[in-house]
């Protein structure tokens, strides 16, 4: 048996269901159960009744969304590394200080966030339903972090006064992308349409002709009819758009922008992962209680399926 085979025969024996984000390697995202973006992975996790086990192939804040969210299930993240740095660049205290500055301003946090931080928010919001999420919200001003560019493209979508917290967050991947880039690219591809990600700067947005989550993005170039795509997101996503799509022609408009903590995952360490039952995720329960409150508040606010656990 091969490795791949080894591993679709351990997650049946175990009950396992594996889920992967649209910028997982090829061959995690081939031998996945389903490959999405972050709202519909956490959609997938809140849902899933059968199996025992759910590995999540992407990074740390997403397995804990999934925890959270599916509290009876045992969540694994294949990589214990496998951490997005924006994650990281909101704290807890940062938080509690913005909101002595802002004391009437609700707290919207972009699922890139640890529990920790969720639990201090009003409700979370994906890069697929920031701009509903926002707009559902009476206030007039709104704390909004980590990423400053996606608080930019809501502020600019919305009526709405949007405060960055912390002021400079960003994604290391997304900042790679520069519109000269897309510039020359587009000199030699006339036709071509450009999808950028909101976690890009705003130079990149003003030369988007579509802007989207990951999955907004592959559902916009399949039902499109341009033939050609420069593609200003992380390179992962390039399988996903050439296997579902391939008569069209997909350009990255940066090669290296790769996110190396979503290529942890390989399939050595998925199968390590499944067999040894590591690592599981686990969210201390006072944390989960309220962030759980906050992930639910976005489906209800976005309009998408009323939070429910099996
Ligand atoms: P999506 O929700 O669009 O998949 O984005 C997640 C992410 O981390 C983008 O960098
Ligand atoms: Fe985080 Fe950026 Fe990687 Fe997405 S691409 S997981 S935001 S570092």
């Amino acid at each position: 048996m091969n490795l791949t085979e080894k591993i679709v025969k351990l997650k049946e024996e175990k009950h396992a269901i594996i889920l992967a984000h649209n910028y997982q390697r090829p061959e995690i995202q081939d031998i996945a159960d389903y490959v999405g973006d972050s709202i519909e992975l956490s959609q997938k996790a809140m849902l899933e009744k059968d199996a025992d086990i759910i590995v999540f192939c992407a990074v740390d804040f997403m397995a804990e969304s999934a925890a959270i969210l599916n509290p009876s299930k045992k969540v694994l993240l294949p990589t214990l590394g496998a951490r997005c740095p924006m994650a990281q660049m909101l704290t807890v205290e940062e938080i509690k200080r913005q909101k002595t500055l802002h004391p009437t301003a609700p707290v919207v946090l972009y699922v890139n966030t640890l529990a920790a931080t969720k639990a201090q928010c009003d409700t979370c919001c994906t890069s697929a339903n920031a701009v509903e999420v926002v707009s559902s919200l009476e206030a007039k001003t709104i704390l909004f972090g980590p990423d400053r560019n996606l608080a930019e493209y809501v502020a600019e979508k919305t009526s709405k006064k949007i405060i960055p917290i912390p002021e400079w967050g960003f994604c290391p991947t997304h900042l790679l992308f520069q519109p000269e880039d897309v510039a020359v690219l587009k000199n030699q591809h006339p036709n071509a349409t450009v999808i950028v990600h909101p976690e890009c700067s705003s130079e990149m947005r003003q030369a988007a002709d579509f802007i989207g989550s990951t999955s907004k993005m592959c559902t916009f170039a399949s039902e499109s009819k341009a033939t050609e795509f420069i593609v200003c997101t992380e390179e992962g996503i390039l399988h996903r758009l050439r296997k579902e799509n391939p008569r069209k022609q997909f350009m990255i408009a940066y090669g290296d922008a790769v996110c190396p903590n979503m290529k942890l995952t390989t399939l050595d360490r998925l199968y390590a992962a499944l067999k040894e039952e590591k690592y599981v995720v686990t969210v201390p329960e006072d944390i989960a209680v309220k962030a759980r409150k906050s992930l639910e508040r976005m489906f209800e606010s976005a309009g998408l399926v009323k939070a429910k656990r099996s």
